[in-house]
């Protein structure tokens, strides 16, 4: 895989015009994923709930916007980001984990649809909004899925969401309070390949929905696998949209009426739309292997540390193919910051067009937890970010300076 350019604007271009290191962004892709989804889900009521932690940029959450995907938040920062971005309140969901129950009344009282994950909140929320309020149910299906145990969130031992085994307390608290519960919601995992992990979690959902009555939705979360590099396995969103679509029409005929279906994908909409732009700093030739040390590190980029994460990573500034070398690819932080992993999960090398100082280092699939996972560890600034629409290049944030890292900072003298 080697691509030099987002739409017809060179990456080089873009490195010069706005500097390294550097986030961008492919407007087109994320419309171009939008419409796939689209159209896997077609014979059902779809909505998409964009999973804005994995990129919280507000130009991204008004494109979402623009293009009729509503929005999945966590916080209440990334609720107000959502508000910001020109959402109404029953367009947002709230799907916290483990938050304090003051969190859920204010995007309750801002009118976020909830996501209930655990029975003392089901309680609260009972007590304080009774049947006023609709609130869905996060539910743990106990399903193995995702593509590693870091980001694996519906078996038996994961936080997230009540037992499915808990049924009877969950009933007991609903009929305590007369609670309109107006969805069931369930997420597998990250990068789930396997369309069996999403059927038996649908299925798991769909068994459960019989026991509740004033169902609207059923939301199935995020966690479509998609391409690191050429050739990999990716969820087949025809064969997901297809086998679901059916499960969940013959739910429906047998519930008794339509609900709508609800996805909350994060990666699938952004991840490939992103590019991360960085300079070598210097090409070290050790006995054993070769360096190529970037102007960056896992404070920016911290997936392939964090969960071995495969990026392409390619030379945008040379693409004569006749003289390729093997490169570690390596940051600039005070400790092991390896961003080329090989596909087996370990540290390693990659083949590439050969390296000099100064060339800009791509990597592919930047675009969902990449910034929004990024930190000022070793006090370096972030990146900027960049939206590419319809072959235009847009700022949509600066860089930070020295003084965003003072930002908090109290200056005393003990
Ligand atoms: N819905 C819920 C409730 C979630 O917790 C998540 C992700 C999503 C939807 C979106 O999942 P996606 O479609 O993006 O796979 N930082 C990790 C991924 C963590 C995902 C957290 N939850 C990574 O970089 O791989």
């Amino acid at each position: 895989m080697s691509y030099h350019s987002v739409q017809h604007i060179k990456l080089t271009d873009l490195a010069n015009q706005f500097g390294t290191p550097l986030y961008v962004y492919d407007a087109n892709k994320i419309i171009e994923k939008i419409a796939i989804l689209r159209d896997s889900f077609k014979n059902v009521h779809l909505k998409i709930k964009y999973a804005c932690k994995a990129n919280t940029n507000l130009a991204i959450l008004k494109l979402m916007r623009k293009h009729g995907v509503e929005i999945d938040v966590v916080s209440p920062e990334e609720l107000h980001l959502a508000l910001k971005a020109g959402y109404a309140g029953e367009q947002i969901t709230f799907t916290p984990s483990g938050v304090a129950f003051e969190e859920i009344a204010l995007a309750a009282e801002a009118g976020a649809r909830i996501n209930l994950d655990n029975l003392d909140v089901l309680e609260k929320f009972g007590q304080k909004y009774g049947n006023t309020k609709g609130a869905l149910i996060r539910i743990k299906p106990h399903v193995f899925g995702g593509g590693n145990e870091k980001i694996m969130t519906a078996h038996p031992e994961s936080k997230f969401g009540i037992s499915i085994h808990q049924k009877a307390e969950i009933l007991a608290i609903v009929e305590k309070y007369n609670m309109k519960i107006i969805g069931l919601h369930q997420h597998t995992g990250s990068d789930v390949k396997n369309a069996d992990a999403f059927t038996q979690a649908a299925s798991a959902i769909l068994d459960l929905a019989f026991s509740f009555k004033d169902l609207e939705i059923i939301d199935l979360g995020g966690g479509f696998k998609v391409a690191y590099k050429d050739g990999d396995i990716i969820t087949d969103m025809q064969e997901v949209g297809e086998v679901l679509s059916n499960a969940f029409l013959d739910f429906s005929q047998k519930y008794g009426r339509e609900l709508q279906l609800w996805f909350e994908p994060g990666k699938f909409l952004v991840s490939e739309a992103g590019t991360f732009l960085t300079t070598a700093n210097t090409v070290k030739h050790d006995p054993i292997k070769t360096f190529v040390c970037v102007n960056s590190g896992l404070n920016h980029l911290g997936r392939p540390m964090m969960y071995g994460s495969y990026h392409d990573i390619f030379n945008a500034s040379n693409e004569d193919e006749s003289v390729q070398e093997e490169y570690r690819v390596v940051g600039y932080i005070c400790e092991t910051d390896t961003f080329s992993w090989s596909v087996d999960g370990k540290q390693g090398e990659r083949r590439m067009n050969q390296v000099r100082a100064g060339d800009i280092i791509a990597m592919k699939n930047a675009g969902a937890y990449c910034y929004s996972m990024a930190s000022q560890y070793n006090s370096r600034v972030r990146p900027a970010e960049v939206l590419v629409l319809d072959g235009q290049a847009h700022l949509i944030r600066q860089r930070e300076t020295l003084e965003d890292i003072l930002r908090n900072t109290i200056d005393i003298d003990l």
